[in-house]
């Protein structure tokens, strides 16, 4: 190693997801083969950085991490400026930065998705630190790229779910409601429905209307199609707000299953998927983003570029202006080619 040459810092923060360590690994590698830099990783996302907890990264801790799932560096939903010890929550921002520098390094860069974009602007506003982002998260809605890494597994696990839904839908002749994870967005569920052959699919970015629902559910059953399958995105809510009762908040297809069972009279399941969408191995598409994203963010630092998140456009690795990306969320537009889709299948969104 020259005495030129630079220190990084890497972190993983936000929920977890397939491909972090896939990124955490083409970060660290570019850097040491291609740069000859020295790289550490902070453990738990912003939590190690306020705490100076870090490991170096080198040799054996990047081997054989490319297929496995989770982070090695370990995450956390923490935010450096409202950060909870013990019973106080404080402002961490201020360690952040000494302990950048004490570790003299030359840039961080942050992995996560909507919420770790906005905590790497706070650390960009305040203070001098050099700092480059990549977007990840099961969701996919991080604004300004075409794709995170972690979704493609998570479509594939949801697919695979809906598909095994088919089989004992049709023995029992019900309706399965499966709940799939996207926040406030439906990509997961938009995606994973129209590949597992959805019967109805429910997205937050289109109020449902339950009539309409039913009137599909009953509908097919009408038709001789004695089973149906339901995606609801976690994040789905009715056209009339008021009509999720308290006990179901937070549970938008609890609700839904509920009210289509006493609508509709058929028997009805409801299976939540949860956090299996974000375990285990990330799939090939995933590991090709995440190493290229990864190897990309590198040669931003080599060139001593600062604020840019590196984003997924067109099939190449482009820099965006962190300040364009932090705050907004990228939700399905209503004229995307997945929901064109599904409207000329004749599926029903509950419009
Ligand atoms: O952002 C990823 C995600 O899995 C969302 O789909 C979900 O709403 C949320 O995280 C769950 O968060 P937690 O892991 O903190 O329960």
């Amino acid at each position: 190693m020259s005495n030129d040459s630079k220190s990084i810092g890497i972190l993983t923060a936000g929920g977890d997801c397939q491909g972090l360590n896939a990124a955490i690994r083409g970060v660290a590698k570019a850097a040491i083969n291609q740069y000859d830099m020295e790289v550490i990783g902070f453990l738990d996302g912003f939590r190690g950085l306020a705490e100076n907890r870090y490991e170096r990264l080198a040799g054996d801790s990047l081997s054989g991490i490319l297929t496995l799932g989770g982070t090695i560096l370990g995450t956390s939903r923490d935010k450096p400026h409202k950060m909870s010890v013990g019973d106080k929550v404080i402002d961490t921002i201020a360690q952040a930065d000494a302990n950048y520098h004490k570790l003299h390094l030359d840039a961080l860069v942050c992995i996560g998705g909507g919420g770790t974009q906005k905590n790497a602007m706070r650390l960009l506003k305040k203070t001098d630190m050099k700092i480059i982002t990549l977007p990840k998260t099961i969701d996919n809605d991080v604004w300004g790229t075409d794709a995170c890494f972690g979704y493609d597994t998570a479509v594939e696990i949801a697919t695979e779910a809906i598909d095994r839904l088919h089989s004992t839908a049709s023995s029992h002749h019900r309706v399965m409601v499966v709940e799939v994870m996207g926040h406030n967005t439906g990509w997961l569920t938009a995606a994973s429905g129209l590949a597992g052959g959805a019967d109805v699919i429910v997205i937050p970015e289109i109020p449902y209307d339950i009539d309409v629902i039913k009137k599909s559910l009953i509908g097919r059953n009408r038709k001789g199609k004695r089973f149906s399958i339901v995606a609801v995105a976690e994040g789905a809510r009715p056209k009339d707000n008021s009509e999720i009762p308290t006990e179901y908040e937070g549970s938008a297809a609890m609700h839904l299953t509920h009210r289509l069972a006493e609508l509709t009279g058929l028997e009805t399941r409801l299976t939540s998927l949860g956090h299996v969408m974000r375990g285990g191995t990330p799939s090939a598409a995933d590991r090709i983003l995440a190493t290229k994203l990864g190897t990309k963010a590198v040669e931003l630092i080599a060139q001593e570029k600062s604020g840019f998140m590196v984003a997924e456009r067109g099939g190449y690795a482009v820099p965006v202006p962190l300040e364009e990306i932090a705050g907004n969320r990228r939700i399905i537009p209503d004229n995307h080619p997945l929901l064109n889709s599904l409207r000329s299948l004749g599926i029903c969104l509950g419009e």
